[in-house]
């Protein structure tokens, strides 16, 4: 056991409070990070808001990337000095889900994440919950080696760990989600860290055009970086302003926000026999209201993606590639790197929609 420090959530709506904590010695199939960085993704923002529920107290963040420091008695294919970033929908490559090619919805996901012991606990003994079993923000990890890649040394771990998750998130559902077709016309609502990959994924995949949504202009502004070939504040009625630039709805549409409103619009900006997906996290207990005739009439349909719906170690492998060739820009995705002790101002600036990413440094 060691003692670290983590950014611990222990009421919603607080901040979250860098504390010391104990972390429990890798179990044979484990391995200690030491944790390099860590993107802010929304969807800790939504447990710390409470708009999904989770045990507390809890240490969030998930989109990581750090060094192994010390390895389990099982562990084969990884050693210290490793630089490695997080693959984290664990699966166990045996039941139905995982044998059909569906590993991010694998039936024997607790019995994977068993472990003996708590992984965290305070210095009172109390255990600390851990998001997802990662609970990332701590400048030390426990992560099964399977939830882990290796990573090239020509990726920066700081633009590394988006590929842990909105990368993965948002070029997967556009390759192994929604299967966009070349030529085909995309919208995509939020640009940012996830909408920003979906931008970037549709891209890849040759789409025709690609209409950025948001609210922020600073945002659309990115968007065209990084490939949308229109942009539109949020705040028009987007489905009349897509039929305007494009003479007719979008094959696909994603929604990567999470709200009932954003996932009617995905429905809404398609033409006949489009598909939406979502992406973005709705609050717990959100319901979906949508016109019937969309589907029986216009045969469009309506699709989720959780987590790139894929092989984590495949794709994060080859969108490593892709960024090292050019391909994926994820440098310009990094819209600051800030400090550890600076974890709560970084959630501001998260709210504020004035960055893509932001991650912090939590060696700094
Ligand atoms: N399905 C998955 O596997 C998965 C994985 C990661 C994140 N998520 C979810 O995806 C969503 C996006 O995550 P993120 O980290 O990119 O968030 P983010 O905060 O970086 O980006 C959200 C963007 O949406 C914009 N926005 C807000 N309201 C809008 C509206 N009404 N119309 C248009 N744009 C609007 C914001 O300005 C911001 O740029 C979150 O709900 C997150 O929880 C899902
Ligand atoms: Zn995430
Ligand atoms: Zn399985």
């Amino acid at each position: 056991m060691i003692n670290t420090e983590a950014a611990l959530l222990t009421a919603v709506k607080e901040p979250l409070v860098i504390t010391t904590m104990q972390v429990d010695d890798p179990e044979p199939n484990e391995v200690r990070v030491a944790v390099s960085h860590v993107g802010l993704c929304h969807s800790d923002l939504h447990y710390m808001d409470g708009s999904v529920q989770i045990d507390l107290p809890v240490v969030v963040g998930h989109e990581v990337a750090g060094v192994v420091e010390s390895v389990g008695s099982a562990v084969t294919g990884l050693r210290p000095g490793d630089r490695v970033v997080g693959a984290l929908t664990p699966s166990c490559g045996l039941c139905f889900n995982c044998e059909a090619g569906w590993p991010t919805q694998c039936q024997r996901v607790a019995e994977v994440r068993l472990r003996r012991r708590p992984a965290y606990t305070l210095p009172t003994g109390e255990p600390i919950a851990r998001l997802g079993d990662i609970g990332a923000f701590a400048r030390h990890i426990l992560m099964r080696e399977a939830s882990l890649v290796k990573v090239p040394d020509g990726i920066p771990l700081h633009v590394g760990c988006l590929l842990s998750c909105c990368v993965i998130t948002g070029v997967g559902a556009v390759f192994r989600g929604a299967q966009v077709r070349p030529g085909s016309t995309v919208a995509v609502i939020g640009c940012g860290g996830v909408g920003s990959a979906i931008i970037q994924g549709a891209r890849l995949a040759g789409a025709s055009a690609i209409v950025a949504i948001d609210l922020e202009d600073a945002r659309l502004e990115a968007a065209r970086g990084f490939g949308a070939t229109h942009v539109l504040n949020g705040t028009v009625d987007v489905a009349a302003a897509i039929r305007d630039l494009l003479g007719d709805g979008v094959d696909y549409a994603f929604e990567a926000v999470g709200s009932a409103r954003t996932a009617a619009t995905a429905l809404k900006v398609l033409r006949p026999t489009g598909t939406a997906c979502l992406v973005g996290i709705a609050p717990d207990g959100t319901e979906l209201t949508l016109p019937a005739s969309d589907f029986f009439f216009g045969e469009k349909r309506l699709i989720g993606s959780y987590m790139g719906s894929g092989h984590a170690h495949q794709d994060i492998t080859q969108f490593a590639r892709l960024y090292l060739t050019g391909g994926l820009l994820l440098d310009e995705m990094v819209t600051t790197v800030i400090p550890f002790a600076e974890i709560n101002e970084g959630f501001e600036l998260m709210r504020s929609g004035e960055a893509t990413r932001v991650v912090v440094d939590v060696q700094a």
